[in-house]
């Protein structure tokens, strides 16, 4: 078999030799020896350029990367999207293998409403601090930035330097931007980095929470991200249960308890039975769809109000009617969630905050994490830091911890302000 594909390849270069040849001629074997020459430094160059990506990979250099969003960019023409949806890159993107988080701790579910909510308590032990990101928006340039000022990932923004902390997602990875897909890749790639190293993966966790732009219904995704990922039928299949990024978003939980505090994207409403929707996994549809469900409510930012809130607002507090702003109402609700999920606060994406930071209000017990990082929204860079060590402390504890030491108590803000301030 060899012999024929190297005599037929011989042949073909006969022919060409013949069609190639012309009257007035240098000697053969010295046009062969240039040809032999070129061939050699060819050869080299090739060798070279690959050596030096060899070293960019090994120095964690991110030119490869730099390569590919310059690519993705130019790639990417608004205008044709609508035209010839798929024609660019209509094949399974190639995602890393995802592992499900594993976590015996988490598996502890509250809310029989909402299935996919966990706990994880008690867990100080193994963590420092809480990070929270809020909304992302599919800019991917931003949120790296962002995981570089938090002291996630180093300078490079490519590897995890930190130890003994939790990254916290609370949705709306999706959409406005166009690298939402490649936020997600940039995640399970950090993850990665975890599972491989024994001694970060014990003292380190990467969670999420789900948003309403990640609601497998309403395939909320911006124009040029479509485009680039195989228009509508690209992708749906994404979204789908055998596709990585389908499969990460149906394991997305609503809401997370970490400690005292509870991440969820748009807020839970008191009145949970209000809420009940039903959960369905089967027809890949989270319903959880309600205006005042927790990926959706406005009850948690005040300036939100539609006139109909407010009239619930004043129905609820008949007696007194006009004593009650909006702000107190809303107050008045969060207190009621976390005394009743038992936590200290409720922390929340989904509004963005149009001062460009992260605000805490109700006495600390509601942190708006959603300071439009992304570039739709404005660019701006805020994240909240939690101390776990000051701020799991049992019941009593806590009371003599306060009152000897009131710094403490405020150590969680001032790390807040700290880096929402670097924008
Ligand atoms: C992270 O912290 C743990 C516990 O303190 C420690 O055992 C481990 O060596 C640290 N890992 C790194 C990479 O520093």
């Amino acid at each position: 078999m060899t012999i024929l594909t190297f005599s037929a390849r011989q042949g073909d270069e006969e022919n060409s030799l013949k069609k190639a040849a012309k009257p007035a001629q240098s000697p053969s074997h010295q046009s062969n020896k240039r040809r032999y020459i070129t061939l050699r430094c060819s050869l080299i160059f090739i060798f070279l350029v690959l050596c030096l990506l060899a070293l960019c990979q090994a120095f964690n250099l991110n030119i490869i990367n730099s390569v590919h969003d310059i690519l993705s960019f130019v790639r990417v023409k608004p205008k044709e999207a609508k035209e010839t949806p798929g024609q660019v890159e209509n094949k399974k993107v190639p995602l890393p293998k995802l592992q499900l988080e594993k976590n015996p701790k988490e598996n502890k579910k509250f809310f029989q409403n909402y299935p996919e909510a966990y706990v994880m308590k008690g867990i100080s032990q193994k963590y420092d601090r809480i990070i929270a990101i809020g909304d992302l928006h599919g800019d991917l340039r931003q949120f790296r930035k962002i995981l570089s000022l938090c002291g996630v990932v180093d300078k490079n923004l490519r590897r995890w330097i930190t130890n003994r902390t939790i990254l916290v997602q609370t949705g709306d990875i999706f959409d406005r931007g166009s690298q939402s897909v490649e936020i997600l890749e940039y995640f399970w790639d950090l993850r990665h980095q975890l599972q491989a190293d024994p001694e970060l993966s014990e003292h380190n966790l990467i969670l999420h929470t789900l948003g309403n732009h990640e609601h497998l219904k309403y395939h909320y995704v911006n124009d040029n991200e479509l485009y680039k990922r195989g228009g509508e039928e690209g992708w749906k299949n994404i979204l789908s249960l055998s596709h990585n990024v389908g499969y990460f978003l149906r394991q997305t939980p609503i809401a997370r308890i970490v400690e005292s505090s509870l991440f969820v994207h748009a807020g839970i409403h008191p009145e949970i039975s209000l809420l009940r929707e039903k959960y369905s996994p089967d027809n890949n549809v989270l319903l959880l769809t309600g205006e005042n469900g927790p990926i959706w409510t406005r009850y948690f930012e005040s300036k939100f109000y539609t006139e109909r809130m407010v009239e619930d607002i004043s129905d609820l507090s008949e007696t007194n009617k006009k004593s009650v702003s909006n702000e107190e109402y809303m107050c008045q609700l969060v207190e009621q969630t976390v005394q009743k999920l038992g936590v200290s606060r409720m922390i929340i994406g989904h509004n963005p905050q149009s001062d460009g930071k992260v605000n805490v209000r109700c006495n600390g017990q509601l942190i708006s994490i959603d300071v439009g990082i992304s570039a739709f929204y404005g660019n701006n860079l805020g994240a909240i830091e939690i101390d776990l060590k000051t701020d799991n402390i049992p019941k009593k504890k806590k009371i003599t911890a306060l009152k000897t030491d009131k710094s403490k108590k405020k150590t969680p803000q001032k790390n807040l302000n700290k880096i929402s301030q670097q924008n």
